[in-house]
């Protein structure tokens, strides 16, 4: 094997080894979000979209419904379409109909969950003259696939929507989008859909809601651990606590432990203690700036086309182009 070589290592070995590795840590214990999503985690998450104290979703959606029109006019055409991390599909409907108006599309959503590919086939599979193609990928890799699909003089456009670019680390943003830019040829699209800062009180509210739904999206990671990992937590002994991290402009999610106790993973082959009051941190959502905005564009090599700003919850969908 070449010294570099990317091993791919299967997804339950990846799991059993990242929960080790951040439940074991000294200081901050830690879960990668990303284990948020599984089924029940998806379902959940798609409840949050609809709250009320919860805007992120429906502003990101009203953008595309309002703007879907003259946002595509700012795509050359003949274009192909991929979107990283499809979810369920709803808001890119706006996109792709727009596109319809001019020329039939070729629509590839890149996700890891074949149950998120297949509810996006069942929502946009009405949508006429698109024909969809599921790339069940992670997303850069799914994206080198597509991009070496096109022909020609087809351009590509690609949508990263819904803010997902928020949960990346600090730092681990730019590199993604970096790495998106380099797969991309110049003159090419990216459709970016980015939260804003807010007052806190107003994101606490969308990250802690009155009904517990966060909560429970937030405590099934440690549902997800006991039913796939064998492990024993006792998820009443733990609470969900969401918290504004001014120094970083994130929102943290963490699970706080109520009282000092061990928790054994057996799959992973380990036992944790936690002492009274101690967290897990399980996700950050930073909040941006324009400006920030307009920085992140410049540094990742794009030129920044077109963007589009909700008036009812500080959102912002962003037309970057390759340079
Ligand atoms: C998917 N992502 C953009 C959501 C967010 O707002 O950061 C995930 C989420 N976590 C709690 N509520 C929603």
């Amino acid at each position: 094997m070449a010294p570099c070589a990317k091993v791919s290592i299967d997804p339950v070995a990846q799991f059993v080894s990242d929960v080790r590795t951040g439940l074991c840590k000294k200081g901050q214990k830690e879960l990668p979000s990303k284990y948020l999503y599984d089924p029940l985690g998806f379902a959940l998450f798609e409840v949050i979209t609809q709250l009320p104290e919860y805007g992120l979703t429906r502003a990101d959606e009203r953008l595309l419904r309002r703007h879907a029109t003259e946002i595509v006019r700012h795509v050359p055409s003949p274009a192909l379409v991929s979107e990283l991390g499809s979810g369920s599909g709803r808001k890119t409907r706006w996109i792709l109909s727009a596109l319809c108006e001019r020329e039939p599309v070729s629509y590839y959503p890149i996700e890891l969950s074949r149950a998120a590919l297949e509810s996006c086939e069942s929502e946009l599979g009405d949508v006429e003259c698109v024909s969809i193609v599921g790339v069940e990928r992670e997303y850069l890799d799914g994206l080198r696939e597509v991009a070496a699909l096109r022909a020609d003089g087809v351009h590509l456009l690609v949508l990263f929507l819904g803010s997902t670019i928020g949960n990346f680390d600090s730092g681990a943003d730019a590199r993604f989008l970096s790495e998106v830019r380099s797969v991309l040829a110049p003159g090419d699209s990216l459709l970016l859909g980015i939260d804003l800062w807010k007052p806190p009180e107003r994101m606490l509210e969308a990250y802690d809601d009155p009904q517990g739904v966060t909560a429970a999206f937030n405590l099934n990671l440690l549902g997800r651990i006991n039913r796939e990992l064998d492990g024993d937590f006792d998820l009443r002994q733990f609470e969900h606590v969401a918290r504004f991290n001014e120094a970083t402009s994130s929102i943290e999610m963490h699970l706080r432990s109520k009282r000092r106790q061990v928790v054994n993973v057996r799959r992973s082959g380990f036992a944790a203690t936690f002492a009274a009051g101690e967290t897990i941190w399980t996700e950050s959502s930073h909040k941006y700036t324009r400006r920030e905005i307009a920085e992140l564009a410049v540094a990742c090599d794009f030129r920044v086309e077109g963007q589009w700003v909700d008036d009812e919850w500080p959102f912002a969908e962003n037309l970057w182009v390759a340079v």
